[in-house]
């Protein structure tokens, strides 16, 4: 018979403490909430109300419902209030000596059934549970944040809790409609083994001024379809308690240099801008504790005019190439009213190329999403050549052709004496150094990245890459091109990866590290990533989609441009695609997609 927990108690009402009592009071079950002060109680109580009648507000809760909620939850100072409760979750800040002298008090004033639970992210739970004399009671209840929303839950076991107190707890989950993985004691358990290193990487692009907050967070929102970028996600996970987190895991994972955190944070922690809690962290907040981003001095000005300043005018692009990208270049290009001239290898290519780009526009007219005139006149405006002297008047040149250094520099050569001056040129490439690229003409000042994701009609990102020769008019051109493409085009520096690759392709490799290690399984940790971050794929789902090869390559390339020995490739990746387990494309990676 499973456990019945009447009562629960969460100490701290933080960012995390204030979600967790509502998650277990909108659950049916009675809270005392304890805080360490009247002001701490007060700043807990606001949060709670606020939470509540924002989901009333937006019609997830009925206002009833909300005061039968509150109605379950009393507060009060101090943990002696905490004698009679069935179980105990601790959320005070991520320090190990507040933790266990937290824990030892707890069990001093609890009775000696009482579950005794924490909810840190990083710290050791078997160091916490020794501060106690019912060790074997003690476990890890791990929530995402924010608490309410978040469906998974990571349940710590250490080596001496026992079997029945993870199974209660298991149980108590589902009641709460949490989905949850049980794991073992692990600096970061899955989720934000994951998560920080690639989070921390992402605060070092910003403090290197790679990129701008608002270019780094659409990048992966856009380019990866997650629900926020890492800096705001640093901003909602509070500064402090990342920092803190990074600083465990580094000392017990490994001293991974990577989860060292970059010193920009420790000045901000200093600094207090922690945050949304404090209303201001990498952005703005209205006020503390605000989700509402408000305009400050760092914030770009958006309009058309300033997006366009210094740009040159385009009206005649150039698409050299005729793969996947290329096709989808010619039709974003002549979709957005732009004159298009398309230059293959051969007429046939170009023929084919045509047919793809037919296809496509009619699949669009089929779904009733272009106009058959507009899908006519897309088509009317490509012009179709297998020289590249006709590019001789277009304003912008686009080269999607295979990745290989040495075609592309003698491209560029080529387009240096063909195209009239002013042109701007960009390479599409993923993994090439573009400046090795605008070093093979005598124009560097005009060459740019423009790295458009796949599959490019859909994709709505762009990364426009700037080399330490790149004039601020060809960038300026390239982002209002992009713009009057429909897309988001951010701008970073010349680095392997540019921004997308560089932040994901660890983390997937990272997963990888986990799934040979037998920390967890494939499943578990897709589920951790969906459930717990809002991915849209977890790991090893992406890893099938986009293939073993392609993503053992990247890494390769982030691995021998950086040398962070922490982007080495993983040894099962390697194995996977020695072995032909490409993915979905072979049927078989990760997953066996054979009877799919
Ligand atoms: N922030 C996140 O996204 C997140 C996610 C999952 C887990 N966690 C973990 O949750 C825990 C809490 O983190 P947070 O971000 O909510 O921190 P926080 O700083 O927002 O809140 C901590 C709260 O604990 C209170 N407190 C401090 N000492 C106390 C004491 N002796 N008795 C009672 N209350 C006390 C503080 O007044 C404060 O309100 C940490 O272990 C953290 O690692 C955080």
């Amino acid at each position: 018979m499973a456990r019945e927990f009447s009562t629960v108690g969460v100490v701290g009402l933080g960012t995390m403490g204030a979600g967790i009592v509502e998650v277990f009071a909108r659950n049916g079950i009675d809270v005392l909430a304890v805080e360490i002060s009247e002001p701490a109680l007060e700043r807990g109580r606001a949060t709670l109300t606020g939470s509540t009648d924002r989901a009333v507000a937006k019609g997830k809760l009925a206002a009833a419902d909300r005061d039968a909620l509150h109605e379950r939850v009393h507060f009060a100072v101090g943990l002696d209030a905490l004698h009679s409760v069935d179980l105990v979750i601790e959320a005070v800040p991520e320090h190990l000596d507040l933790k266990q002298r937290i824990f030892a008090e707890l069990d001093r004033v609890c009775r000696p059934e009482t579950i005794l639970a924490t909810n840190t992210s990083s710290l050791s739970v078997t160091e916490i549970s020794v501060a106690t004399t019912r060790p074997n009671q003690v476990i890890g209840i791990h929530f995402f944040n924010p608490a309410p929303v978040m469906k998974l839950v990571e349940v710590v076991r250490t080596v001496v809790t026992s079997p029945e107190v993870v199974a209660d707890v298991e149980a108590l989950c589902a009641r709460l409609g949490k989905v949850d993985v049980t794991i073992n004691d692990r600096a970061g358990f899955i989720a934000n083994a994951l998560l920080f290193g690639y989070l921390n990487h992402a605060v070092g692009m910003f403090e290197a001024h790679y990129a701008t907050r608002e270019d780094i967070d659409a990048a992966m929102k856009l380019g990866c379809g997650l629900p926020m970028g890492p800096l705001a996600l640093m901003d909602l996970i509070g500064l402090d308690t990342a920092y803190e987190i990074l600083d465990t895991m580094y000392r017990r994972g490994g001293r991974d240099r990577r989860h060292a955190p970059v010193p920009l944070l420790k000045q901000m922690v200093t600094a207090g801008l922690l945050g949304r809690k404090s209303g201001r962290g990498f952005y703005t907040y209205e006020r503390p504790g605000s989700p509402v981003v408000v305009p400050d001095e760092a914030t770009p000005v958006a309009t058309q005019a300033a997006l366009a300043d210094g740009a040159r005018a385009i009206t005649k692009v150039g698409v050299v190439g005729s793969g996947t990208m290329a096709t989808g270049i010619i039709e974003v290009f002549a979709k957005a009213g732009y004159e298009v001239v398309s230059v293959t290898r051969g007429m046939e290519k170009s023929a084919k190329v045509c047919e793809a780009v037919k296809t496509s526009l009619n699949k669009g007219v089929v779904r009733g999403k272009l106009a058959e005139a507009d899908r006519d006149a897309a088509l009317g405006r490509i012009s179709w050549s297998a020289t590249l002297d006709h590019l001789a008047d277009v304003d912008l040149v686009v080269e999607a052709v295979v990745e290989e250094l040495s075609v592309k520099k003698a491209l560029f050569a080529s387009l240096d004496e063909i195209c009239k001056p002013g042109v701007v040129l960009a390479t599409t490439t993923s993994s090439l150094p573009v400046i090795d690229v605008a070093m093979a003409t005598h124009r560097p000042a005009d060459v740019v990245g423009l790295h458009f994701f796949n599959p490019a009609p859909i994709m709505p990102l762009v990364e426009v890459v700037r080399t330490i020769r790149t004039s601020p008019e060809a960038t300026a051109t390239a982002r209002a091109v992009c713009a009057t493409l429909g897309k988001t085009g951010v701008v970073c520096g010349d680095r392997s990866g540019f921004i997308v690759n560089a932040l994901l392709f660890p983390y997937l490799n990272d997963a990888v590290k986990m799934l040979e290690a037998s920390y967890s399984t494939a499943d578990d940790i897709d589920h951790a990533m969906k459930l717990g971050c809002g991915y849209p794929m977890g790991p090893f789902e992406l890893l099938d989609v986009v293939g073993l090869d392609v993503s053992l390559a990247i890494q390769r390339e982030l691995y021998l441009e950086l040398r962070e020995p922490g982007f080495a490739p993983a040894p099962l990746l390697e194995h996977l695609v020695t072995a032909g387990y490409l993915g979905r494309k072979t049927r078989r990676g990760f997953r066996d997609h054979s009877h799919r």
